[in-house]
């Protein structure tokens, strides 16, 4: 197969891109994205802080765009997120205990119900494990009770009963660091109590900190093997040419081992709509040409 999408589909998985609604006016990033990609995940749109920026008011208007343009064309769509830590609305920042607790379970219910029956999967809780340690980062959410994850999760089954429901995290790759250890306990913890949760997301945004790891596979096979599907939700590498070229493509051929990871997500389109304001970490030049790295990516699904 000659694109991205298409290539993963040939084992029934996805190719997917994050879109960002202020780019979709430019035809060099739309097309590319409508050529290549067939599952969506909108940058920012679906977040706390864009979708009720008052509370009890909610705005639909960008992730609307993304999500129909995505649907029209074809594709699914991921959602992103429905309870983190970060970007929440002002009105919700120093909010706490059962006042908070309640507004998150309003914002996931009016959230994961306006787009009921629209979303592949959820990333119902984003990024609550702490960087080292492996126990729970502290935020507002955290502190209004241990069980705020299960809660979102179980808010979000009852809204979406449709949509798998995710936890999604960044340095959750390499197997040995403690954050890892931290999410699969708590994921065996919640499978082995009926917690609803379907998968993980692992977002594999790598750089020299936090490095593609060779044992990238094993600890995908492992959440797999819990009971859950495991996707690649954010992917960027750090670099250039070859050496970025085979880290793609190494990443590749850990999703096509593990029977449940579904599907592979970069964030974003070309070089220059990457959140990191420097660097070249994805698939794309700045004016829309193929990198090796996809080139390597793509011969990575063609033989999968
Ligand atoms: O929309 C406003 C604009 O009105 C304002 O003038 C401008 C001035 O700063 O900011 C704009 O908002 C920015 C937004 O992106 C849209 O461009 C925010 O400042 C900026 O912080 C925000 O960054 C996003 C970041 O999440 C925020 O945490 C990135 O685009 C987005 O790629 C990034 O994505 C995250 C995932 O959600 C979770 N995992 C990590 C990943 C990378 O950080």
């Amino acid at each position: 197969e000659s694109t991205l999408g298409a290539a993963a589909a040939q084992s029934g998985r996805y190719f997917g891109t994050a879109i960002s609604a202020s780019r979709m006016s430019d035809s060099t990033y739309i097309n590319i994205a409508n050529r290549e990609f067939n599952m969506i995940t909108a940058e920012n749109e679906m977040k706390m802080d864009a979708t009720e920026p008052s509370q009890g008011q909610f705005n639909f208007t960008n992730g609307d765009r993304i999500l129909n343009w995505a649907l029209q064309n074809g594709k699914q769509v991921r959602g992103h997120a429905l309870a983190w830590h970060s970007q929440q609305p002002g009105w919700m920042q120093n909010m706490s205990g059962s006042t908070l607790r309640q507004a998150m379970i309003n914002h996931i219910n009016g959230v994961a119900g306006h787009y009921k029956g629209k979303i592949h999967s959820w990333d119902v809780v984003n990024e609550a494990y702490a960087d080292s340690g492996g126990g729970r980062r502290d935020s507002n959410l955290q502190r209004t009770g241990n069980d705020w994850i299960e809660v979102a999760f179980r808010t979000a089954r009852a809204a979406d009963p449709g949509a798998k429901l995710c936890y999604n995290d960044y340095n959750t790759d390499n197997w040995t660091w403690a954050k890892t250890q931290g999410v699969y306990n708590m994921v065996k913890d919640f499978k082995a109590r009926g917690v609803p949760i379907d998968c993980v997301g692992f977002q594999s945004h790598f750089n020299s900190g936090s490095p593609y790891p060779s044992n990238y596979r094993t600890t995908l096979q492992n959440f797999a093997d819990l009971g859950v599907d495991v996707q690649i939700t954010e992917l960027d590498i750090e670099g250039s040419g070859t050496t970025q070229a085979e880290t793609y493509r190494k990443v590749v051929q850990d999703c096509l081992a593990v029977t449940r990871c579904n599907g592979i997500t970069v964030w974003g389109v070309r070089d220059t709509d990457s959140w990191r304001a420097s660097g070249t970490p994805l698939l794309f030049d700045g004016n829309g040409n193929k990198k090796a790295a996809y080139t390597a990516t793509l011969e990575a699904l063609n033989a999968g």
